[in-house]
């Protein structure tokens, strides 16, 4: 650790997501400073029941298995039952808040909160909850510049899909026509199921089976997820201030089988004004599109641009390690950035 840059993380949510970060580092503390010069220190970590803190440093391996045993606030010696996150973050001396809390799309929190107070108090932030992006994009942006921290959320566009790097960096210059995405990888997964002949009925329980849906499966199946993501890409990647009701959504939940073959699809259409008009839905995908032969458990999404043409990536991810990977490359652009 002689050489290497110390970085303060505080975990708020120690669900799948946020545990499976710490098992990464916990995985590869040694690889990461060798290729990177960084050393991954995890002071603080909460979840619903309590938390714990140390500025010194927290044992990744030994909050992952409290959490195993329950809950975090079961650290050995150190963890709190009923710890809030503010405090707990306000205690950690974070440098980076890294915000993997349920979404709650009706008032955002605790993620809002949680995203505020730490960009307030100086610290850069990492989300992959999307709720306080879609509801308050821009007032966060603004605070992050304001305070001139870094606002991250990769993983909030599709898991480990490098949506936002290709679309907001990559294909700089270019004018994006029109995205197709399929970001909501259980409604994808579930209409695939159907067009092979299932019920809607029947993918839908192979799919909670699969723990790829949530026993209440509204937020996927009647797009509000892909909605969301949809949100979060106008207004980071076309640079429009779109709100959740500007985007017309329909579900699958309607679909009979004189309907298939579909796919659920995320679309933003630029019109001649420069602005885009926004849907999701169950589209019919001609044979040669991009996305047409995407396997049940992906997700992808295509530009369509004036300079380069299509461009489109895909990846087959399941469990929340991928996610967690989105934030660990939010984290190291971030790092990379500071040692300038
Ligand atoms: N799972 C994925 O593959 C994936 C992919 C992309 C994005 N995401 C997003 O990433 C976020 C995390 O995902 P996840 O699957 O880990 O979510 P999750 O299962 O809902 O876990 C959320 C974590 O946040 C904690 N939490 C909830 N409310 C809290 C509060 N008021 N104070 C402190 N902690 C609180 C929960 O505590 P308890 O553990 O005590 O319940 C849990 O540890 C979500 O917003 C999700 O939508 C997930």
């Amino acid at each position: 650790m002689a050489d290497a840059m110390r970085v303060r993380i505080a975990l708020l949510g120690f669900g799948p997501v946020g545990r499976s970060f710490a098992e990464i580092v916990a995985d590869r503390a040694s690889e990461l400073e060798r290729r990177y010069g960084v050393w991954l220190s995890i002071t603080a970590a909460v979840d619903r029941t309590g938390g714990v803190v140390d500025p010194d440093g927290l044992d990744a391996g030994l909050l992952v298995q409290a959490k195993r045993a329950g809950s975090v606030a079961g650290y050995p010696g150190k963890g709190r039952l009923g710890l809030g996150s503010l405090e707990a973050l306000s205690l950690s001396h974070a440098d980076i808040a890294l915000e993997a809390t349920s979404v709650n799309l009706k008032d955002g929190e605790p993620g809002l909160t949680h995203v505020r107070m730490a960009l307030s108090s100086g610290r850069h932030v990492v989300i992959a909850n999307k709720a306080p992006l879609v509801l308050a994009y821009p007032e966060l942006l603004s605070l992050a510049r304001r305070y001139g921290v870094a606002l991250k959320f990769s993983a909030t566009l599709g898991g480990s899909l490098p949506t936002y790097n290709l679309g907001a960096r990559d294909l700089a210059g270019c004018v994006i026509e029109r995205v197709d995405a399929i970001l909501n990888g259980t409604s994808h997964y579930i209409l695939s199921r159907m067009n092979a002949g299932d019920p809607y009925e029947t993918a839908l329980r192979e799919a909670q089976r699969l723990e790829i849906a949530e026993r209440d499966p509204r937020l996927d199946v009647e797009g509000w997820d892909a909605a969301s993501k949809l949100v979060i890409l106008a207004n980071s990647i076309l640079n429009i201030p779109a709100r959740l009701e500007d985007i017309a959504v329909t579900g699958i939940t309607h679909l009979g089988r004189e309907d298939l073959p579909l796919t659920m699809l995320g679309v933003a259409l630029r019109r001649p004004d420069g602005g885009y008009t926004l849907k999701v839905g169950p589209e019919r995908l001609s044979q040669d599109h991009p996305l047409a032969h995407l396997p049940p458990l992906s997700m992808g999404i295509v530009f369509h641009t004036d300079l380069v043409g299509p461009m489109a990536i895909t990846v087959n991810e399941r469990g929340p390690k991928p996610t967690a990977a989105a934030m660990l490359r939010d984290v190291l652009e971030i790092v990379r950035k500071e040692k300038k």
